[in-house]
């Protein structure tokens, strides 16, 4: 759980992300902030492309700016867009990689802006898991009895 002050600081950071979305197809501003472990906010918006398969979710950018500097954790996420946005599919999936299911989302407009939030776990109940990412061997030590290849 956060502070209701570190939520309004959230929420406020992606009000003022969506400002800078780059948006010109769908005219759809999104901005994001997430909260890391250490109490820092990053901020992310959508940026869209003429090949608009390539557009990037508010959501994805704040989180690759969150591990860009060097954050570990999400713990909280808030997202502000023109209308109520309720992250997509793949941007809940990427959430849930750095969060908890516990992680607070705040989804907000210019008219709901007092939203109580929801947990990571209530938008995605079922997140693909690889594997164990603490346990992975890459770079620490070698699988007993296996040699690289190439
Ligand atoms: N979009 C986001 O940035 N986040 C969401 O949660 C939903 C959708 C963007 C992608 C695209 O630029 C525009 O909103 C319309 O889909």
């Amino acid at each position: 759980m956060i502070t209701p002050g570190q939520r309004n600081k959230l929420i406020a950071a992606a009000r003022a992300a969506r400002q800078r979305a780059y948006a010109p197809y769908s005219q759809f501003h999104v901005g994001a902030a997430v909260l890391d472990e250490r109490g820092r906010i990053h901020v992310g918006c959508n940026v869209e492309n003429a090949s608009f398969g390539l557009t990037v979710c508010a959501e994805r950018n704040a989180v690759a700016a969150a591990i860009s500097a060097g954050a570990a954790r999400v713990r909280a996420v808030a997202v502000f867009a023109d209308e109520a946005a309720s992250p997509c599919g793949a941007c809940r999936q990427v959430l849930a990689e750095f969060g908890a299911p516990g992680t607070d989302v705040f989804i907000a407009s210019p008219q709901v802006t007092g939203h109580d939030g929801m947990t990571l776990h209530e938008l995605l109940p079922m997140q693909f898991i690889y594997r164990d990412p603490a346990r992975a061997p890459f770079g620490r030590r070698r699988p007993r009895g296996r040699r690289d290849r190439a």
